[in-house]
Order: structure tokens, then C-alpha cells, then sequence
């Protein structure tokens, strides 16, 4: 009797281990950046770098989960294996609806994915294909692999193919050709390929830090690229964006998403010049190696981003997984005037999950209140839309127990959004993990200030204004921290709307 209450205490407290409610994690072991991200019928695939055999970086396949709504994910087989002593690195794929593959029928054309294949025996890295002729379900390597060898990344990249990898594949209509960004790791450089088969590849042209007028030098070593065509919300018009995580130099330090606009002539990609208030997709540490769904019908149009939210390897306090994937976001660019900004809000399909714990309507709030105490909840949706008095600071605490608490702040005084990991819970696992992130905003043209905060058991992800900022960060508290506190010091704030969310999933 006392061993089953045991074992039933045991897995209780293994069931939790701060895995999330409403973002992916492994069922078990390791993941990093997404892979492949593609939409193939009702199903959005997420592909994803896994080691299914131990809890750290290391023997990387593709892992593979699939779902309906973006919010809810079913565990799927490998798709990508490492065998033959070939792991199988980042990389994206598509859908070749012209079968130039040759990899399918007419009838039946293929996806396929591009991968890097790493040998950990002498640390080589090329470019591999696979395909799937059953929408995604199973996939297999292309007999003809390697697709580019690392003697022909060699003449392109210092280190003669050792660090050519993240293979970023879409069609060109304009060229009727494949495009391919290779990342060259360690270097700030992408390099451009063609084909018009898939298989076969040559090289086009490199993009250097030096090509980008204004990029901070300090947004060193790029890895995983991503690029497509982007609507400028405004306009008639269109532009290329392509994104990048540099492993140093973001704001939070360390790694970071920057995006840059520009043209493309299937050759070459011209950046335009860098304004660096709009440079980087996230103020937080936890978002690294974003990468968009491809193969999403024109009905929907939407472009969505997701990434991998963990800077600090095997570190964090997890026993069963490590790696979780940020909520899937949309990305709008929006012109104003000359002015362009990108803006990212997470994917309406969390409305669908969530129900209303509280809802405050214009109400003034002074140093001194503290609403939302008696609200509980570790998983939520907030919404916070309030003018403020110019000396005023506007504080929610959330994951809140005794002293434990990370605070999302607005202080009106310098137009600054923050999060503060200081008093979050276990920050001592890793160096990088307490602290505050900041991020500029300012109000709207009337003078409002809109703050949304999605809380996940492990998670905060922060969007300011329209999504023109974003925090994202995680978070290790005591199980039990479960309350919010909604505060002002320095003036009062008048409270449009407050709604708080719970979100909870069958
Ligand atoms: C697709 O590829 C298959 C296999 O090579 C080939 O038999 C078929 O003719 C191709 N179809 C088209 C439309 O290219
Ligand atoms: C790396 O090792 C693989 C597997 O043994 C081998 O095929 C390949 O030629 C090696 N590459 C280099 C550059 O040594
Ligand atoms: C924080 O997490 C690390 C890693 O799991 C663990 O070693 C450490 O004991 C934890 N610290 C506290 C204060 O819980
Ligand atoms: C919301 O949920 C309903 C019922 O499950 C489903 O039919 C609908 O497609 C969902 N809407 C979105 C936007 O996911
Ligand atoms: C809140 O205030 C706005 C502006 O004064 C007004 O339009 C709205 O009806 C008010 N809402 C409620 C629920 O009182
Ligand atoms: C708000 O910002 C001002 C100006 O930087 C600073 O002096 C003040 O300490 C900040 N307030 C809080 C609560 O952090
Ligand atoms: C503004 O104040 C916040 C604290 O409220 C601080 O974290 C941030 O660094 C300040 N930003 C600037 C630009 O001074």
C-alpha cells in the first residue's frame, strides 16, 4: 500500500515537470529549433531537431508532431532519422507541386525536405533531400544524397564545408527555379543556390554583414535562416524578408531573431538599409531559430512564425524534457509613412481554448489597489489595454507565491515594456536565466497602452502595442505560485479593459 502511494506521488511528480498546457515539448528527451514547418491539407506539421535517446543536444533526427489548430499536438514517429552514422540537422521543406523532382507523379507530387547531414565523426556538414508521397505521413532519403557535398560548399564557406548548414528551400516562380540560403556557422554570411530539379545545386551569390547597411556588428555567427514574400500592410505591395538568428548580440545577449526587408531577383537579395528599433522579432532570451509555415493557403495567408524558447542547453530544471516551441505567432509588416514595422500576435486558434476568469472595464486604478489578487491560474491569456499618468509604472505579477513573482511592467516615463525574472522562481541553474528584458513602446496615437501575456507553466511570452515588441522568456517557479497582482506606483493608470484567460485544453 505505502509503495503504490509512492509510486503514485513519483509519477504525479514527474507528470508535472513544468511541462507546459499550451506550448509543444517532447513527450521525452531533448529538442531545438523547429524544422520543416509546413501545412499539408487540414494538418500543420512541425518538424523539429530531437534526440529521442537522451535529455541533451546530440543524435539529431527529425522529430515529428502534428495538429489542427496550432494549440494541440499529436506525437508523430521520427520523420528524418540519423543513421548510418549521418545525424539529420536543421532544414525546411516544401511542397513540389510540379513534381521537378522528379521524387513523385503528376498525379501525386511530393513534398520534400532539405537537411543537413552531420558526420559527429569528423564534424562534416552537407546537404541532404528527403520526400514523402504520403502527405507527410513517412519520409525517405533521397537515394542520390548528398544533394551538395561539402567539397562543393568548400570554394564558399572558411571552414571548407565543416559549418555550411539550415538549409532554408522555396520555389522561385518569378525564375521558375528552387532558391536555397545555406547559414555558414561561426560566419556573419548566408549563401544563395539555384536549382531547377532540387537535386542539383549551384551556387548563386553570398549575403554579408558588410551588404547589410546598419546591421550592429555585434549580431555575429548567423544560423537558421528562413525568407518569403511578405504583404506591407498599407500598400499594394510586397517585400522579401529574411530572417536570421545570430548566436550573439541580441538584445537579451546572446542569441536572438533579427528579420531584414528587401528585394530579390533570384540571384541576390538586396537589404535595405537596417533601422534598428525594428530589427529584432524578440526582447526576450528564449526565442532562437524561428522558422514560418510554408504551404499555407491564400484563404488564410497568414505568415507564422515559431521558435525554439531555450538558451541554456541541458540546464534547465527538467527531468523528462528540455526545448519547448514558443507559441506560434503571426508576422505582419505594416507601413506608416516611410516607417516600417514589424508585428507579431499570437494565432487566433488560442481564443478557441480559453475562457474568461475576470473582465475589468474602465476602471481607474492608484498606488495603493491591488486587483486581480484573488485570481488563481498558471496557464492564461491577459489582456491589459490602459492609458497612464506620465510618471506612472504599471505592474503585473504573475506565477506569483510569497516572494516568487515575474513581473511584466510598463513604466510610462521611458517607454519601456519589461520582464523581470529576478524574483522568479529557480533562476540559479543557469547564468543567463534571472534578470529584466526590456523592450521600447509607446503608446498608441491616443495615448493607449496594449500589453498581452500569454503564461505557461514554464513561459511568459509578452506582446506590446499592436506586436510591435515582443518578450518571451522562461520561467521555473514553485508548482503552487499561482496568483497575479495588478499594480501602479507613480500616478494612476485608467484601465480600459483587463481580461484575464484561463486556457485550458481537453
Ligand atoms: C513526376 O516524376 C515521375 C518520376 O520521375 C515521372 O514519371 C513523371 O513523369 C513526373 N511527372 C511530371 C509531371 O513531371
Ligand atoms: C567524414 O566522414 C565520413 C564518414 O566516415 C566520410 O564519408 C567523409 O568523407 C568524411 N569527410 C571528410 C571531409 O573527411
Ligand atoms: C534549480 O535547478 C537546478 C537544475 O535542475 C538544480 O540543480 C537546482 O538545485 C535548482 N535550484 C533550486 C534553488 O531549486
Ligand atoms: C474552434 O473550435 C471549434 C470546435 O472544436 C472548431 O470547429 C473550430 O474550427 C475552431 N476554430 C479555430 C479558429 O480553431
Ligand atoms: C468605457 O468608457 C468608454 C469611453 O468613455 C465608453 O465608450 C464605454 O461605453 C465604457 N464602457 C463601459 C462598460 O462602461
Ligand atoms: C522608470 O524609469 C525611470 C526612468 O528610466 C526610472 O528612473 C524609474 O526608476 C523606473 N521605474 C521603475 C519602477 O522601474
Ligand atoms: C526603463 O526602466 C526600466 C525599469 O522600469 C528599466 O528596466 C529600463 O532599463 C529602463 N530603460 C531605459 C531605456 O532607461
Amino acid at each position: 500500500m505505502i509503495v503504490s502511494i509512492l509510486c503514485l506521488l513519483a509519477t504525479q511528480a514527474v507528470a508535472a515537470d513544468y511541462r507546459p498546457v499550451f506550448h509543444f515539448v517532447p513527450d521525452q528527451n531533448w529538442m531545438n529549433e523547429p524544422n520543416g514547418l509546413i501545412k499539408i491539407g487540414s494538418t500543420w506539421h512541425l518538424f523539429y531537431q530531437h534526440n529521442p535517446t537522451a535529455n541533451v543536444w546530440g543524435n539529431l533526427n527529425w522529430g515529428h508532431a502534428t495538429s489542427s489548430d496550432l494549440v494541440q499536438w499529436t506525437h508523430q514517429p521520427l520523420a528524418i532519422t540519423s543513421e548510418n552514422g549521418v545525424e539529420a540537422f536543421t532544414g525546411t521543406s516544401y511542397y513540389d507541386i510540379d513534381n521537378t523532382s522528379g521524387l513523385g507523379t503528376s498525379q501525386n507530387p511530393p513534398y520534400l525536405a532539405w537537411y543537413t547531414g552531420y558526420f559527429p565523426s569528423n564534424g562534416t556538414q552537407d546537404q541532404r533531400l528527403a520526400f514523402s508521397i504520403d502527405d507527410g505521413v513517412t519520409w525517405t532519403k533521397f537515394a542520390g544524397n548528398p544533394i551538395i557535398s561539402a567539397a562543393q560548399e568548400a570554394p564558399h564557406d572558411e571552414t571548407g564545408g565543416l559549418e555550411t548548414r539550415d538549409p532554408k528551400v522555396f520555389y522561385h516562380d518569378a525564375t521558375g527555379k528552387w532558391i536555397m540560403l545555406l547559414a555558414h556557422g561561426g560566419q556573419n554570411k548566408l549563401s544563395f543556390w539555384t536549382s531547377t530539379d532540387a537535386k542539383h545545386w549551384a551556387w548563386a551569390s553570398d549575403l554579408t554583414m558588410a551588404q547589410v547597411p546598419g546591421l550592429p556588428s555585434t549580431a555575429e555567427a548567423w544560423e537558421v535562416p528562413d525568407m518569403f514574400e511578405l504583404p506591407i500592410e498599407g500598400t499594394d505591395e510586397t517585400t522579401w524578408v529574411v530572417i536570421v538568428t545570430p548566436a550573439q548580440g541580441s538584445p537579451a545577449g546572446g542569441n536572438g531573431v533579427f528579420a531584414l526587408t528587401g528585394s530579390f531577383d533570384g540571384t541576390s537579395f538586396q537589404p535595405d538599409p537596417v533601422d534598428v528599433s525594428t530589427l529584432w522579432l524578440d526582447y526576450g532570451r528564449d526565442f532562437d531559430g524561428a522558422m514560418s509555415w510554408e504551404n499555407v493557403p491564400a484563404v488564410d495567408g497568414r505568415r507564422i512564425l515559431a521558435a525554439i524558447s531555450n538558451s541554456y542547453g541541458a540546464n534547465p530544471p527538467t527531468n523528462t524534457w528540455k526545448g519547448m516551441l514558443s507559441f506560434p505567432r503571426t508576422l505582419a509588416l505594416q507601413q506608416t509613412g516611410s516607417a516600417r514595422r514589424f508585428l507579431q500576435l499570437p494565432v487566433a486558434e488560442l481564443d478557441n481554448v480559453s475562457s474568461s476568469l475576470t473582465a475589468i472595464q474602465n476602471q481607474t486604478i492608484s498606488p495603493g489597489q491591488n486587483l486581480l489578487s484573488s485570481i488563481h491560474g498558471t496557464s492564461l491569456d491577459i489582456q491589459v489595454v490602459f492609458t497612464i499618468n506620465t510618471d506612472a509604472v504599471l505592474s503585473l505579477a504573475v506565477r506569483k507565491a510569497g516572494s516568487q513573482q515575474t513581473v511584466i511592467r510598463y513604466n510610462r516615463s521611458n517607454g519601456t515594456l519589461s520582464v523581470d525574472r529576478t524574483a522568479s522562481g529557480n533562476i540559479s541553474y543557469d547564468s543567463a536565466a534571472g534578470g529584466v528584458h526590456s523592450a521600447p513602446l509607446v503608446p498608441d496615437s491616443s495615448g493607449v497602452v496594449r500589453i498581452r501575456v500569454l503564461v505557461d507553466t514554464c513561459s511568459v511570452e509578452v506582446f506590446g502595442g499592436e506586436g510591435e515588441v515582443v518578450i518571451s522568456d522562461l520561467i521555473f517557479p514553485d508548482e503552487t505560485a499561482d496568483e497575479l497582482s495588478l499594480q501602479v506606483t507613480g500616478g494612476t493608470a485608467i484601465l480600459q479593459t483587463v481580461d484575464v484567460r484561463e486556457i485550458a485544453l481537453n
